[in-house]
């Protein structure tokens, strides 16, 4: 277990409440999770870590210890997929330099193993708003930061064999070395860094800017920081470090013109040297990482820094409180590290646009809001309305300046757009859930509805890059696969999968415009939320499949023909082995996922899809069927509700074993405990309501409701300061379906939904349990077509 030992700098939190120590930074961050294990605060900018060589480096990081350490940088995205983002402004310590000219400081030449324990993992270590590791030269390494600076420090071993310390500042090799027009000035007095360059967006077209401002202070046994003047320093390039030479710009850079610098300190007599190294980022200007710098942690004093990150992230982690029964434990750290996770993007860089000026806030690294908006929204309006108004009152502020709301946004650029306007859903969920206190909150209603409005309306010049393909849609209540209308620089592909999206999306919509008291737009925007029906053909089957498996969503023409796409296409059964991923000009009308897995995916209107499908117990053989012939993936976000539908066919109790069951066979909290890409906190927000026995339906005041893993789970809301807590009265392993539901003492008329005023006011929801797995709902939760959602 983790243990306090290991955490010797920060001590004020090891009484009283610190939900941080529950935390494992460290789940998924081996194969695909792509997890961000560093130093952040919540939703920080600056996300300071490890960068290792491994091929998965997504988030810089890698826990199998055969890849080797690249350096530590200051920015990264958590678990996306796309080219690996970020991992700018790398730091690397030299312990074994026998001189600065022949000291390695390319990428390839100066990376090191780390320090193993005897069990063969590595000496890393990870706490929220820390990171320590131990690197093979017998370098020790401890991060830290706030918003937009990180605070590190480098413990060089005592100086035997006479070489001196060295701290290479490497400009130039983000995670793709994508940089380009790279600038670099050193000062000598003080040893400070200035540079930056141009990097390519990972998933996107756009190229941008980031900048950064590096300064360091020497520690000894008896004193605190102290400027230190470098003994040796230079610009290095791909011939190596030039001594003296203290600036230098690269016209064109990338992977073979790289940029850095290197410094010589001098070294503590007979004692380890301890270099501190704050680096300050930004994406105006150099003058501006500087400022950052010296306003955040102006008294590099790490052991400050990094409690005071500790406190931040106890008070939002804080807000969900657990009951454990005996042995939970582990239990315990799966569900607080989900929730940490949930609140590693999108990341505030407000004051850091480079493309307007506006003083509503910025946030970035939507990555993507595709991923996101199913769970990762309705986790914030459960307990930070606060930091979701800022989000939206910055996603609104796009939209004024760039036409459309932000869908798939990372390192302030549009990156690739992969179902609809995504940006619609969570826009939506905020106005359904905080309509009352939007104005408080600075989030302006008109201006809300009117970005949703450019979404569904507006075509874009581009809509795989922001908004729809809104012509076609408005123009065939589809997406024709072989539409003639002029699609500059957009490929017409995917046309099932948009389609069911923008019905969504369109649902959304309808949800705030009724609530505005815009009847006309309720009504307009709830059929075109019907669409999806025009994709369902319904004489399909699987040709491995029951023939109760009829029909599916399909591809359909301009003519009105279907064309077709086997259900099985884009699934692990594909005997094809297609992944539906970017392929411009593919007509088989689906992303990432096959059409069976997309033929469940109507969140608003389950009674309909129940209806095509053949009835309830048709529907329920489906999700059979679906689950255990390895149709469904966990992974991929537009199925990722399948285990929770049994509600809608009046079978809460196989959703409960269903979804309980894709929690223990896919998440646990080794390195390797993430099936997939963790999609910027998607995967964590989806395990998160799961634990808690409650499944959302965005922009909707509904929850769908199981029994959570605890005995107990409460939730404090800040702005409403009320606390809302679910008690399984009778929890046990076998007893886990729900029989009956009190609210504040009163009976509740369904066994399958509660509604979002339970979380307004504050309540106690008291939930009956039994061993029985086929207790009925009592009410139905609401589909469109039936009258709910009104
Ligand atoms: C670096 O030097 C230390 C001793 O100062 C030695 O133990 C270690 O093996 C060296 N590491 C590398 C990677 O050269
Ligand atoms: C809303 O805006 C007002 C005026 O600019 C400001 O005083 C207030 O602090 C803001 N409130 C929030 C929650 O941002
Ligand atoms: C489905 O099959 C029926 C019966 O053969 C036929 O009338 C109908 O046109 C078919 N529908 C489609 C969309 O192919
Ligand atoms: C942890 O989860 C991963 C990903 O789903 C899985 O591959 C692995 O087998 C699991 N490990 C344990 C010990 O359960």
């Amino acid at each position: 277990m983790r243990s306090l030992v290991l955490f010797p700098l920060l001590f004020s939190f090891v009484l009283g409440q610190d939900p941080a120590s529950f935390v494992n930074p460290l789940i998924g961050t081996a194969k695909d999770g792509h997890v961000f294990p560093g130093a952040t605060l919540p939703h920080g900018m600056v996300k300071v870590g490890m960068d290792t060589d491994s091929p998965g480096n997504h988030a810089g990081y890698d826990a199998n210890p055969s890849f080797l350490v690249t350096g530590f940088s200051q920015l990264h995205d958590d678990g996306t997929g796309g080219a690996a983002p970020l991992s700018n402004f790398k730091i690397f310590p030299s312990a074994n330099c026998s001189s600065f000219e022949t000291c390695p400081t390319s990428i390839n030449d100066r990376k090191i193993s780390r320090t193993l324990r005897t069990d063969g993992t590595p000496e890393d270590f990870a706490s929220p708003g820390y990171f320590s590791t131990s690197l093979s030269s017998g370098v020790q390494v401890r991060l830290t930061a706030t918003r937009r600076t990180s605070l590190q420090r480098y413990t060089f071993p005592p100086n035997a064999h006479g070489l001196l310390p060295r701290i290479n500042v490497d400009i130039t090799n983000d995670g793709q070395q994508s940089s380009q027009g790279p600038t670099i000035t050193i000062d000598p007095s003080t040893g400070r860094v200035t540079g930056g360059s141009n990097f390519r967006a990972s998933f996107g077209p756009g190229h941008y800017k980031a900048f950064t401002c590096v300064d360091f202070r020497i520690v000894t046994p008896k004193t605190s920081p102290q400027t230190v003047t470098p003994v040796e320093y230079g610009v290095w390039s791909s011939a190596g470090p030039v001594r003296g030479k203290v600036t230098a710009a690269g016209v064109l850079s990338g992977s073979s013109a790289p940029l850095g610098a290197l410094l010589t300190f001098p070294a503590v007599e007979r004692a380890p040297t301890d270099i501190l190294v704050r680096s300050g980022v930004s994406l105006i200007s150099t003058e501006q990482a500087c400022a950052n710098a010296e306003a955040e942690i102006p008294d590099f004093d790490l052991i400050n820094v990094a409690n005071a990150a500790r406190a931040q992230w106890n008070d939002v982690l804080g807000r969900v409180e657990v009951e454990i029964a005996h042995g939970q434990e582990d239990l315990r750290v799966l569900f607080y590290s989900s929730l940490y996770r949930s609140h590693l993007s999108p990341a505030d860089y407000t004051g850091e646009n480079p493309l307007w000026s506006s003083t509503e806030p910025y946030y970035d690294s939507f990555y993507c809001n595709w991923d996101t908006y199913r769970t990762l929204y309705p986790l914030y309006s459960l307990h930070d309305p606060e930091r979701f108004a800022q989000i939206v009152r910055g996603m609104i502020n796009i939209q004024q300046h760039e036409g459309w709301l932000p869908e798939c946004r990372g390192a302030t650029q549009k990156q690739w757009v992969q179902g609809g306007s995504n940006g619609d859903p969570i826009v939506a969920e905020f106005f359904v859930k905080f309509q009352q206190q939007a104005a408080s909150l600075n989030v302006s209603a008109e201006s809300l509805y009117a970005s949703l409005v450019a979404d569904a309306e507006n075509p874009p010049p581009i809509f795989e890059l922001q908004g729809r393909q809104v012509d076609a849609w408005k123009q065939y209540h589809y997406l024709p696969v072989d539409s003639r209308e002029t699609i500059a620089g957009s490929t017409n592909a995917r046309v099932v999968s948009r389609a069911l999206e923008y019905a969504f999306d369109d649902f959304t919509i309808s949800q705030v415009a009724k609530l505005l008291g815009n009847q006309a737009d309720a009504a307009k925007y709830a059929a075109r939320a019907g669409y999806f029906v025009n994709n369902w053909n319904p004489n399909i089957t699987m040709p491995d499949g029951p023939p109760s498996v009829v029909g599916m969503m399909q591809p359909r023409k301009l003519d009105g023909s279907f064309t077709y796409t086997d259900p099985r296409h884009c699934s692990a059964n594909d005997p094809t082995h297609s992944t539906c991923f970017f392929n411009p000009g593919a007509v088989d009308g689906f992303y990432e996922g096959s059409p069976l897995l997309y033929s469940q995916y109507v969140p608003h209107d389950m009674a309909t899809l129940i209806k095509l499908q053949g009835g309830r117990q048709n529907f329920i053989d489906r999700l059979d069927f679906i689950i255990d012939n390895g149709y469904f993936d966990v992974t991929d976000e537009p199925g990722q509700q399948i285990p929770f539908m049994y509600h809608y066919a009046n079978n809460p109790g196989k959703s409960t074993q269903r979804s309980r069951q894709t929690i223990t066979q896919f998440f646990n909290t080794t390195v390797y405990g993430l099936p997939g890409n963790d999609d910027g906190g998607a995967m964590g927000s989806y395990v998160f309501f799961i634990m808690v026995g409650l499944y959302p339906v965005p922009a909707t005041q509904h929850f769908l409701l199981s029994s959570p893993f605890f005995p107990s789970v409460s939730f404090f809301n800040p702005l409403f300061q009320t606390k809302t807590t679910i008690r399984a009265k009778n929890l046990s392993p076998q007893a886990i379906f729900v029989k009956s539901v009190m609210i504040d003492g009163k009976h509740w008329r369904s066994n399958c939904f509660i509604e979002w005023d339970v979380f307004v006011r504050g309540a106690m929801i008291e939930l009956e349990l039994s061993e029985d797995p086929n207790l009925p709902c009592g009410v139905l939760p609401p589909s469109l077509s039936t009258g709910g959602f009104s």
